[in-house]
């Protein structure tokens, strides 16, 4: 059974669907703890109840993104994690994080990236009459938003507007993330310099644009 640290700065639904699967033994592994950088976190209470070991390092506390970076190395350091789940993370690590974790820190982002990096992508989404929006599942890199591209799902955007698509992207998130997760820590995707491998997935390489119906 391999162990999980997530990551989290707001109302957890990413971690709730990732508790879900582990606790219904969908994803072999256990969240070892949720560590948000927000001591408000909704997440946090969801990690509670499910009796999941929560952190806040608040970075309000921090003079310096280093130091607050120093202070999450060496709390995932010595849990030792074989994943790290950023679930609406919304700090963006420096070096120290992503060199020293690389292959084993992965990021959802609600946009087809490399469309869309960083902040207000739906908002983004619905200015510029894009017909498709979706989430991307990476590796995280050192680039903002960057690194190897794991999954990506689409959907179909009409006129609606930014809630509805926020739910619809959210339901999706659900969906995928969880299914990765699952993947990764039975030994089927991995990183292998650089590149992805998918390994006896059926729909393997067709994870990039992969068209759902939410
Ligand atoms: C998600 O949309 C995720 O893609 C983004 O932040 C949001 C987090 O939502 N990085 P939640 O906290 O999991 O509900």
């Amino acid at each position: 059974m391999k162990k999980i640290i997530v990551l989290i700065s707001g109302s957890g639904s990413n971690l709730q669907a990732i508790i879900d699967d582990c606790n219904a033994k969908r994803i072999d592994a256990e969240i070892a703890c949720v560590i948000s950088n927000n001591p408000n976190a909704f997440g946090l209470e969801r990690a509670k109840l499910a009796g999941i070991k929560t952190i806040v390092i608040n970075h309000k506390e921090f003079v310096s993104r280093e130091l607050f970076d120093n202070e999450l190395y060496i709390l995932l350091k010595k849990h030792n994690p074989d994943l790290i789940v950023l679930a609406g993370f919304m700090r963006i690590l420096t070096k120290k994080i992503t060199e020293n974790f690389y292959g084993k820190l992965i990021n959802i982002h609600p946009s087809l990236l490399p469309k869309y990096p960083g902040l207000n992508t739906h908002e983004k989404a619905i200015k510029n009459n894009d017909k498709v929006h979706g989430v991307s599942i990476h590796y995280v890199s050192s680039e903002l938003d960057g690194g190897p591209l794991i999954a990506q799902g689409e959907i179909t955007t009409g006129k609606e507007d930014v809630d509805t698509l926020i739910e619809r992207i959210h339901k999706l998130e659900h969906k995928i993330y969880p299914e990765i997760i699952k993947y990764i820590c039975n030994g089927q995707i991995y990183l292998d310099s650089n590149k992805v491998i998918f390994e006896k997935i059926d729909l393997e390489g067709s994870y990039i644009s992969k068209k759902y119906e939410i």
